[in-house]
C-alpha cells in the first residue's frame, strides 16, 4: 500500500489526479467512480484537464435508494453535476435507485460489472470505515446488493438534506467483492473524522467491524490522505 500524506486538499487532489492519469496512460479504460466532498477537488482537476475519456467507461459505487436521478442529492445528480456534464464518459452507470425490485437492480449491476471489469476504483471512506456504503459487518464475499445504511451513516450525509427524515435509509451499493475485484485502488480520506478508519486501514488487523481493512489484501492500493485523516498514524 502507498500512502501519500499532504498538507491541503487542493495538493492531494492534485496528486490523485497524477493517479488517475497514470492508470489511464497505462491502459485504464473502466473507472469505478465514488460521490462525496472528498473526490470533488479530484473532479475539478480531471475537468480542467485535457484527458479524454469519451471512450471510457464509469461504474459508479452506490446510490440511494428511493431517489431519483434528478433528485439533487442523488448520486446520478451529483456525478452528472461534478464530472459528466463537464467530462463526458462513453457510458457512465449508476445504480437505478427508483428501482424497486432489488434483486432485478442487483442482478442488472453485477453484469455491468461482469461486462466491464474495473481498472481502476477511486474510492473515499466513511467516519465507521465504510466503503461505497459497505457498512461495518458487511461480509466481505457480498456483491451489489440493497444495504441498510446505519444511523451514523444517515446523520453524516444529513448535512446535505433540509433535514435527516429526508435522507433515505438504504441505498444500493457495490460490494467488497467487486471493489476487492478492481485491478487498481485508490482511496482518498480528508479530516481528522476520518483519522481512526484511516489508522485502522494502515496500521490494524483485516476485520469486516471496519470494512475498509479489506484493502489490506489487495496489491495495488494507493491511500492519499491530508494531514487531518492521518493525524493517528503513529509515523
Ligand atoms: P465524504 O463521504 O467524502 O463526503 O466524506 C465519503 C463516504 O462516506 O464514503
Amino acid at each position: 500500500m502507498k500512502v501519500f500524506v499532504y498538507n491541503t486538499t487542493q495538493e492531494a487532489s492534485e496528486k490523485a489526479y497524477d493517479v488517475f492519469e497514470n492508470a489511464y496512460n497505462n491502459g485504464a479504460n473502466v473507472f469505478g467512480l465514488a460521490t462525496g466532498s472528498t473526490p470533488e477537488g479530484l473532479y475539478s482537476e480531471i475537468i480542467k484537464s485535457d484527458i479524454d475519456l469519451s471512450n471510457c467507461i464509469s461504474i459508479n459505487l452506490d446510490e440511494y435508494y428511493g431517489l431519483d436521478k434528478n433528485h439533487p442529492q442523488s448520486y446520478n445528480y451529483y456525478m452528472y453535476d461534478n464530472l459528466f456534464k463537464h467530462k463526458p464518459f462513453k457510458k457512465s452507470y449508476v445504480p437505478n435507485g427508483m428501482n424497486k425490485d432489488a434483486e432485478d437492480e442487483v442482478r442488472k449491476y453485477n453484469q455491468i460489472i461482469d461486462e466491464h471489469p474495473i481498472d481502476f476504483q477511486l474510492l473515499g471512506i466513511g467516519v465507521n470505515g465504510h466503503i461505497g456504503f459497505n457498512e461495518p459487518g458487511t461480509p466481505f464475499e457480498l456483491r451489489t446488493h440493497l444495504v441498510e445504511l446505519t444511523p451514523s451513516t444517515v446523520e453524516v450525509n444529513s448535512r446535505f438534506f433540509d433535514s435527516i427524515d429526508e435522507v433515505p435509509n438504504q441505498a444500493y451499493s457495490m460490494g467488497i467483492a467487486d471493489i476487492m475485484a478492481a485491478k487498481e485502488v485508490l482511496l482518498m480520506a480528508f479530516g481528522e473524522a476520518k483519522a481512526e478508519a484511516i489508522k485502522a486501514l494502515i496500521e490494524g488487523e483485516v476485520s469486516e467491524d471496519v470494512p475498509v481493512t479489506c484493502l489490506k489484501n489487495h496489491t495495488n492500493v494507493t491511500v492519499i490522505l491530508d494531514q487531518g485523516s492521518a493525524s493517528l498514524l503513529s509515523k
